[in-house]
């Protein structure tokens, strides 16, 4: 049963692969300094599992007890890279803070696969390397602008980290490029859980929903697109998960062609912020006090993934739409009230 280290591992999208590679054959350690995410998501993920999931509470800018983890651990076959902050207006407010800790966390997991002669690598890299692109769809070849955030910026510099890092060594690498990642487990016992007001948008609109938040507010109706409002290709979180495990058996059945291949991650299907809105209120019964207001700084107008690399080489096919994507949003966000009444 082949070894994978995730990094991040109680985050939103770590949690969720790392239910995906248990339930498709992988022994799983979860590697997270939980200081944007919660330890208790990987109880959680037992339940599912129906397992322990070994776990290390570390932080990965510490380089020592980060190579104490594989000291411990030998025939580590694989690492998943999530550990990084990725709040872009954090980011915008907290430049320094933003490269310190993702490239930190970066380099000293990738000395520590060097030393350790780990073989496959597998980096959670992000659309936004593409800045605001000249034409969408974007493919993996679309060449990249100039980041639109410090975040932006961590995932384009990443990348060339993990590049560089591979021609040195035997290790191979896929860099996976998600989109916008919503929704939460259909068991709806894992979700997004964001620290403080949410940035993204279908966590505002679910707190909005439940009445966490007064409102939200549209950023932007006067962009050039169907609506006014911006444009993404949102992304079910379990999609996104499925896509790792078939990045490591690619990787692990050395289908690859090249060291580094680079795949996107969305379902090719852009959405404005308004029709998001309008399905969610569709999905849950529930009119949005939402208020249309200025552009937020940093934002792409619209971008969204041409999609047929990752399905022809990968074999991935998105299975969750847009509707089914709000409704998980939303019982997630129904289950944290529930759970939250029966605390008090
Ligand atoms: C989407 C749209 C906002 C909140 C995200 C992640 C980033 C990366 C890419 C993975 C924008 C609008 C939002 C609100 C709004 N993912 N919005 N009101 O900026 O595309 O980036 O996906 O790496 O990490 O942050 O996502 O959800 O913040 O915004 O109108 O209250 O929703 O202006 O047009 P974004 P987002």
């Amino acid at each position: 049963m082949s070894k994978i280290l995730v990094t991040g591992g109680c985050g939103y999208i770590g949690i969720h692969t790392i239910v995906d590679l248990i339930q498709n054959g992988y022994d799983v350690i979860s590697v997270d300094n939980n200081s944007r995410s919660d330890s208790n998501m990987l109880k959680n993920a037992e339940k599912i599992v129906g397992q322990k999931i070994k776990s290390y509470q570390v932080d990965l800018c510490n380089y020592d007890e980060t190579n104490a983890i594989f000291e411990e651990n030998d025939d580590i076959s694989g690492i998943i890279h999530f550990a990084a902050y990725k709040a872009v207006g954090e980011s915008v407010d907290n430049p320094l803070m933003y490269f310190e800790n993702n490239l930190t966390s970066l380099i000293n997991i990738l000395k520590c696969a060097e030393e350790f002669n780990v073989p496959n690598f597998v980096f959670s890299s992000s659309c936004t390397v593409y800045g605001n692109p000249d034409a969408i769809p974007v493919t993996e070849a679309t060449p990249q602008k100039p980041a639109e955030s410090p975040y932006g910026a961590t995932k384009q510099m990443g990348e060339v980290i993990v590049t560089d890092a591979c021609k040195g060594t035997e290790m191979q690498s896929i860099l996976l490029r998600y989109f916008n990642p919503v929704g939460a487990h259909p068991s709806i016992l894992l979700g997004e859980t964001p620290v403080g007001k949410p940035a993204n948008l279908v966590p505002a609109i679910t707190q909005t929903a439940i009445g966490k938040l007064p409102d939200m507010i549209v950023y932007g109706t006067d962009y050039a697109t169907k609506d006014g409002s911006c444009v993404r290709d949102y992304i079910h979180v379990s999609d996104i998960a499925h896509a790792h495990t078939l990045a490591l058996n690619f990787l692990l059945q050395k289908k690859n062609s090249k060291k580094v291949e680079i795949f996107n991650l969305g379902t090719g299907d852009g959405y404005t912020v308004l029709e998001v809105i309008n399905a969610f209120e569709k999905v849950s019964g529930v009119k949005l006090n939402y208020k249309l207001g200025p552009r937020r700084g940093g934002d792409v107008v619209a971008i969204y993934a041409n999609n047929s690399k990752a399905k022809n080489e990968l074999g991935w096919i998105p299975q969750y739409n847009l509707d089914t994507m709000m409704d998980t949003a939303w019982q997630w966000e129904l289950k944290l009230k529930s759970e939250q009444v029966a605390e008090s």
